[in-house]
């Protein structure tokens, strides 16, 4: 367990704080697993709405702010500030989040919806599929025949709707019950195979369901918000398609740990959003390098790498990670976190802040201090360490426990101001 007070490595006179109270449970997506429209796909990275509430206090922003998330995930940031009549704007590499943002956090016509559910009701009419999805093996992995029939007749339908606002939110109930019809499960970094059985017949029941709650939840709070201005894009952390200047950036990137968004979120993407293995590949490829399989993209001028990266860079090679890949990954991470952190200090106004989360990690015993490394490379960028504030901690793989003992790492908040 790591101590209770640290010294911070780059800055002695830095004390960083335990906050596991206070942050620790809002660092989770659980507490929203009950909260209308925050739970309408489960999406594993996010934290809560409580946090965002939290720091848009700590940060005093009011209806003027608008807030910037260059990794917006499941859109908990904008959904958040959308709630607290913050203007938003957010940004990710992968589609499927960009529209779940964006059906999460639009207004929408309860009675146009409700029209629509009515055609849906009437299964009858609904004619077999005649579409196809791209060929990538994990959909024949993840559904027997007819279940996937069954699913694409849905999708068929969807796809035919006219209205987007009423498309999109119809889309998204099919692909929020993708997972719970597949024999896949979200495990960690990947998509596990489980044998669940599902039949065909469950699937009708089960969407009409889904977007019976969802309109439900519309009418008790989406429309409450409505002067607000929230948008999602899809953009690049490292080269983020906006020139507008924000109050605050509230956000939470990919963390070193080897998860691949593209695989976690497969079925999404493969269902709506790509039309063949390459362009997924080529999505995979373009993230940032916190998993083996990403490319460098761009080049860094000015970044310093931190001395102390090296050398815990050559302790995990002598360690004997698993995968070989694991060292370039860990330097190419930072290098990108640099780019990303540029861009969003580019972005802020004067004495705007920034509360970004992200985990330690740990790799042939190895600990990576990734909020203070951060930190200092937020300090290149021209941003000016407040704290980090320590939410909790987290175990290692039983994988890792049985040859390195119990040695969790810790989850934290790094809070930066612009000079
Ligand atoms: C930890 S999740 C963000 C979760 C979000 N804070 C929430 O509460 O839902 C990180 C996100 O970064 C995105 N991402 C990965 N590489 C990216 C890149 N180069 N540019 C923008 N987004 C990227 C992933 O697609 C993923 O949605």
């Amino acid at each position: 367990m790591e101590a209770k007070a640290h010294i911070w490595i780059y800055m002695p006179d830095l004390t960083i704080k335990e906050k596991l109270e206070d942050f620790g449970p809002l660092i989770s997506p659980r507490r929203d697993k009950d909260t209308p429209i925050y739970n309408w796909h489960s999406f594993k990275h996010s934290y809560s709405r409580d946090l965002v509430e939290k720091l848009i206090n700590e940060f005093e922003l009011s209806s003027h702010s608008w807030v910037l998330d260059p990794f917006c995930g499941g859109g908990t940031t904008l959904l958040a500030c959308k709630e607290f009549g913050i203007n938003s704007m957010g940004f990710d590499i992968l589609p499927f989040s960009v529209f779940l943002s964006n059906v999460k956090t639009r207004n929408y016509d309860v009675r146009k919806l409700k029209q629509r559910l009515k055609t849906f009701e009437s299964n009858g009419k609904i004619s077999p599929s005649t579409i196809e999805l791209p060929d990538i093996e994990i959909i024949n992995k993840a559904f027997n025949n007819e279940v996937k029939n069954e699913l694409l007749r849905l999708k068929q339908k969807i796809d035919s709707i006219n209205d987007r606002n009423i498309r999109d939110f119809y889309s998204l109930g099919l692909l929020s019950i993708l997972e719970s019809m597949s024999n896949t499960t979200k495990a960690g970094g990947f998509l596990r195979i489980v044998q669940r059985d599902v039949s065909a017949d469950e699937v009708y029941p089960t969407f009409l369901a889904r977007i019976r709650q969802m309109i439900e939840d519309v009418v008790s709070l989406n429309n409450n918000f409505s002067n607000v201005k929230v948008c999602a894009r899809t953009s690049d952390s490292r080269k983020l398609s906006t020139k507008k200047k924000f109050d605050a950036v509230i956000t939470s990137p990919p963390y070193p740990n080897r998860h691949d968004y593209t695989r976690i979120y497969g079925l999404e993407m493969i269902f709506n959003f790509v039309e063949s293995n390459a362009e997924l590949k080529e999505i995979r490829y373009n993230t940032l390098r916190s998993h083996v399989e990403a490319r460098k993209r761009f080049n860094s001028n000015g970044y310093k790498k931190p001395p102390l990266l090296d050398e815990l860079i050559t302790k995990v090679k002598d360690a004997g990670v698993n995968n070989p890949r694991v060292p370039e990954m860990i330097e190419g991470y930072f290098e990108d976190m640099y780019l990303s952190i540029s861009q969003m200090q580019k972005r802020l106004k004067p004495d705007g802040k920034i509360g970004l989360v992200v985990s330690n990690v740990r790799f042939g015993g190895v600990n990576i201090p990734v909020d203070e490394i951060l930190a200092e490379i937020g300090e290149q960028t021209g941003l000016t360490t407040e704290n980090i504030l320590i939410a909790r901690y987290r175990g290692n793989s039983s994988q890792q426990m049985k040859k390195y003992e119990r040695n969790p790492s810790r989850e934290s908040i790094v809070i930066w101001k612009n000079s």
